[in-house]
């Protein structure tokens, strides 16, 4: 039952994107496990610039077919508008696009409370997306949490929305906010609901089922292993477990099920939002490799976080998932470099630490220690075997290589489909052993 985890294995926007919609050529579903509209995966189809949010990147594949498991929080609003927006591109999505039953829904009372507990953060704001992700978890876990399989009967939605509208009147009220209305926000979310409702089935039969029958599934996480609310640089992560210890749970299937899981990693890092950032550059190169990169946010714009490669931080992700084979993306991004700086170990309170401590939650507790490699100084975008990449290119990833203990068999050098480097298909996917 060959069902292969993509993930991030940074803080997220690594490429997983790109990765999903190359893979996706040779599988049956893409599946989506966790997080929300949180999310901006980018792919590039004929030099068009597609983000999804919230419907796996497999949708640009017309022969896949595509979950939204139950480990998602699904705003009703921002999925019928990328529907419509997927539509827009000619794609029939409907026939194809499938909600677990069991998915939350994020409502309107949970976004307007994401900003409210943002601004009374102060200096510990998050940084969140501002689109409700973590209240609409928090819900799920106090066990008022709405779902997808409630929007069939609008008795059972109007009785739920009215059980939990006290709490949240308490809550607005204590933060001298506008009270809502119930009739309101039933009005807002019902509004959507019949271009979602024919979506919904009970996702962990049909999964488990297409697997049963052969079916090759690509698990596509969100965010990544370094914002997983357990195992991530909490609390300045998001409030689902993106690590592929989620897969079982999102989707509902067994650990036996997943046969790999590839991690997808960026040949720098960045990172949107706060939070310790351990390997962040210094201006003026934080904001050069931010230009070189595009590395503005694809769900809210904002300026991302540049810095070094750093392998104490990803040593930690390889080893929550189980992961011995990399995507390493933007390559290409590195080549005005006369010089390249990895982050190879960190001092914390004067010892050598070699795997991302989980107390760290500012950068200043930690000196990152560097081996520096010499840079290509010349464009890679058309390269297309690994043979031909400037002997410094190779030279770097053969150092990650050596410093993580994980191979990097596709390479990408271009947000393009065809800007790939595959080293070796077979071990990267097995999907068609
Ligand atoms: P995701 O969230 O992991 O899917 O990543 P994002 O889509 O948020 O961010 C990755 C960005 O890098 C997107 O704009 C991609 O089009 C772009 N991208 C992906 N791979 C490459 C690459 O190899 N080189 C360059 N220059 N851009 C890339
Ligand atoms: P993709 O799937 C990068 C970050 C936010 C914030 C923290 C919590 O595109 O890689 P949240 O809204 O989830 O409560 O915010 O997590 N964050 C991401 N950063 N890529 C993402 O998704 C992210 N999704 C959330 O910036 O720091
Ligand atoms: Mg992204």
């Amino acid at each position: 039952m060959p069902l292969v985890v993509i993930v991030g294995c940074q803080w997220g926007d690594e490429g997983k994107g790109k990765v999903i919609d190359f893979l996706a050529h040779d599988v049956d579903w893409v599946a989506r496990y966790q997080g929300g509209n949180n999310a901006g995966h980018t792919v590039i189809v004929d030099g068009k610039r597609i983000v999804l949010h919230l419907i796996p990147s497999g949708i640009l594949r017309p022969q896949l077919k595509c979950m939204i498991g139950g480990g998602v929080v699904v705003d009703p609003q921002a999925m019928v508008e990328e529907m419509r927006e997927v539509e827009a591109t000619g794609l029939d999505v409907r026939s194809r696009l499938f909600i677990s039953e069991t998915a939350h829904l994020i409502m309107p009372y949970h976004r307007k409370l994401d900003h409210m507990m943002e601004a009374r953060r102060g200096d510990n704001k998050i940084g969140t997306t501002g689109r409700g992700i973590g209240c609409a978890y928090s819900d799920k876990v106090a066990r008022h949490g709405i779902r997808a399989l409630d929007l069939r009967d609008k008795d059972q939605f109007v009785r739920k929305v009215k059980t939990f509208s006290p709490f949240y009147q308490h809550l607005f009220q204590s933060y001298g906010e506008d009270m809502w209305r119930v009739d309101e926000v039933v009005d807002e979310v019902w509004a959507y609901r019949d271009d979602i409702a024919p979506l919904i089935v009970d996702g962990v039969s049909l999964i488990n089922d297409e697997l049963k029958r052969g079916a090759r599934v690509l698990a596509e996480g969100a965010q990544g292993i370094l914002l997983d609310l357990d195992f991530g640089t909490y609390p300045f992560v998001t409030s689902s477990n993106p690590s592929p210890g989620g897969v079982c749970t999102g989707l509902g299937i067994s650990p036996r099920a997943v046969s790999k899981c590839i991690g997808v990693v960026k040949a720098y890092s960045t990172r949107v939002g706060a939070g310790p950032f351990v390997t962040e550059c210094d201006e003026p190169l934080n904001s050069q490799i931010r230009e070189w990169g595009g590395e503005f946010g694809a769900t809210t714009g904002r300026a991302r976080r540049c810095g070094w490669f750093d392998c104490v931080a990803l040593r930690r992700s390889l080893q929550l998932g189980g992961i011995t084979n990399l995507a390493l993306m933007k390559l290409d991004v590195l080549s005005n470099l006369p010089e390249i700086k990895v982050c190879t170990h960190y001092l914390v309170g004067g010892k050598r630490v070699d795997i991302l401590p989980f107390g760290l939650e500012d950068s200043e507790q930690a000196t990152p220690i560097y081996e520096t490699l010499k840079g290509w100084n010349k464009p890679i975008r058309d390269v297309r075997s690994y043979d031909e990449l400037p002997v410094q290119a190779r030279d770097y990833i053969s150092a990650l290589e050596d410093f993580v203990g994980a191979k990097m068999d596709f390479v990408s050098v271009g947000p393009d489909r065809a800007e790939t480097i595959f080293r070796n298909q077979d071990s990267f996917t097995q999907l068609t052993a």
